[in-house]
């Protein structure tokens, strides 16, 4: 089990069962968008594997583009929030479906939901493989997930603890 800055992290979610989950929301996600030409908008980080696996396992033609913000500092969601890499995309328009390793207390993908309204998309979905359910703040929905957890601070598949841990197949949770 590893053991990252000295604190010790547990299996949590294994690689197969991220796999079959991301099999289902990109087989929702290919229903729901039919025809259609969203634009991911991929927030880094952390959800850069995720991304990479959905985007491989959808049916539909969808563009990717990557942004970066930065809202965390340690294991402790901040209000914070610095755009560090801006899009290049046209928004006015499109689809656009915003997709995050998790969902915390929805900070983060509240500031994006209302950036990219500013900036007229057509429509504007919400898409995390994570869902922290009960540490959620916001008012919007959170339009496709992969699992709910609970408030517990994770790592792996792309998700990172000061910059560590993301190499990792399957998600840890930190040890009690
Ligand atoms: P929110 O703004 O509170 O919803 O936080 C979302 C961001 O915080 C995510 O994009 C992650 O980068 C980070 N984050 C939240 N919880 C965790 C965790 O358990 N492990 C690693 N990063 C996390
Ligand atoms: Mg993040």
């Amino acid at each position: 089990m590893p053991k990252i800055f000295d604190r010790q992290f547990n299996l949590h979610i294994s690689a197969a069962q991220i796999a079959d989950r991301i099999a289902r929301v990109s087989e929702k996600i290919s229903l729901d968008y039919q025809n259609r030409n969203p634009l991911f908008v991929v927030v880094l980080n952390g959800a850069f594997v995720f991304a990479a696996d959905l985007l491989r396992a959808l049916e539909i033609e969808p563009e990717m583009s990557f942004i970066k913000v930065k809202s965390y500092e340690g294991m402790a969601s901040s209000e914070k929030m610095l755009t560090v890499i801006g899009l290049n995309e046209e928004i006015e328009g499109r689809d656009i479906i915003i997709l995050d390793d998790i969902i915390d207390t929805g900070h983060t993908m509240d500031m994006l939901i209302s950036q990219f309204r500013n900036l007229k998309a057509a429509s504007i979905k919400t898409c995390c493989l994570l869902f922290k359910k009960q540490a959620f703040k916001a008012n919007f929905t959170v339009d496709y997930y992969g699992f709910e957890i609970e408030n517990k601070f994770v790592i792996g598949y792309g998700l990172d603890f000061n910059g560590r841990g993301r190499q990792y197949k399957d998600i840890y949770a930190l040890a009690e």
